[in-house]
């Protein structure tokens, strides 16, 4: 067991076989008020370097080939915090689409806002249609950030839209139903990291992490670096996926 530790510590790109990567992994960006206060910093501080953190994880993921990354901002749930703590992230969202957009788009990256707009306020509205608009045609790299979502919401308003399609057919299928998802046309999710040591999903792409392997670290958000993913990468090409069959 030690030996496998101390094997896992020393990883690097070359211990991954880059043709064989999950296509599309999700993060569960979990820890950012945790990691501020182990700092003595204010909870706020927490939430600024999780954005560092996850643009130096885009990085990490085009290094990798990784096509997707679909990384958990805000969930439906998350409304709850204080009114305060709802704001600065509010704010957050807006200076980050404002001041990255021109990067994103030198880097060809496709940005794609994955969650209920309802909700949303119109000034975060517009720098988000601008951002995907922006990057419609990027094809390097799939960031979705995935924004007021919540699992749930995405699953009923896919119902609800469905029920207003005036020429559908009287039984639908998955390959129907998906085409009413918020990531309609994007391949499943392979791989969904959670860190901060929490293990669960908390509404989080419940539907297109079907068949995805789960790789949970303690390390806070802020802290998680490329060698960590690289980790995770491992761990994954390192699994038995079975899909059902013997
Ligand atoms: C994740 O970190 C960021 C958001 C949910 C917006 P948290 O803010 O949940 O930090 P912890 O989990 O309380 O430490
Ligand atoms: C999940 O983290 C949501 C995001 C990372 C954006 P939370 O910290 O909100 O989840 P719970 O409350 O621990 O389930
Ligand atoms: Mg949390």
């Amino acid at each position: 067991m030690f030996k496998d530790l101390f094997k896992a510590k020393k990883l690097t790109e070359s211990d991954l076989d880059l043709t064989a990567v999950p296509r599309h992994i999700a993060i569960i960006m979990d820890g950012n008020r945790r990691w501020a206060r182990k700092r003595r910093l204010p909870r706020n501080a927490g939430h600024q370097k999780g954005v560092k953190t996850l643009k130096q994880i885009c990085y990490a993921c085009k290094d990798l080939k990784i096509q997707y990354l679909s990384a958990y901002a805000f969930s439906t749930e998350n409304w709850q915090r204080p009114v305060n703590e709802v704001n600065f992230l509010m704010d957050l969202f807006k200076k980050t689409f404002r001041e990255e957009l021109e990067e994103l788009v030198e880097e060809n990256v496709r940005v794609r806002i994955i969650g209920r707009r309802e909700g949303i306020d119109t000034n975060l509205l517009r720098l988000m249609e601008d951002l995907e608009r922006k990057t419609v045609t990027n094809d390097g790299f799939n960031l979705n950030i995935c924004l007021n979502y919540g699992s749930r919401a995405e699953i009923i308003d896919a119902v609800n839209k469905i029920l207003v399609e005036k020429n559908r057919p009287r039984e639908i299928d998955e390959e129907y139903f998906e085409k009413f998802l918020y990531t309609s046309g994007l391949p499943d999710v392979e791989l969904v990291i959670r860190t901060s040591g929490e293990q669960r999903l908390s509404n989080f792409l419940l539907y297109q992490s079907a068949y995805a392997e789960f790789v949970f670290t303690p390390i806070y958000w802020p802290e998680f670096s490329k060698k960590d993913l690289i980790r995770a990468v491992w761990e994954f090409q390192n699994r038995d996926r079975r899909f059902g069959r013997i």
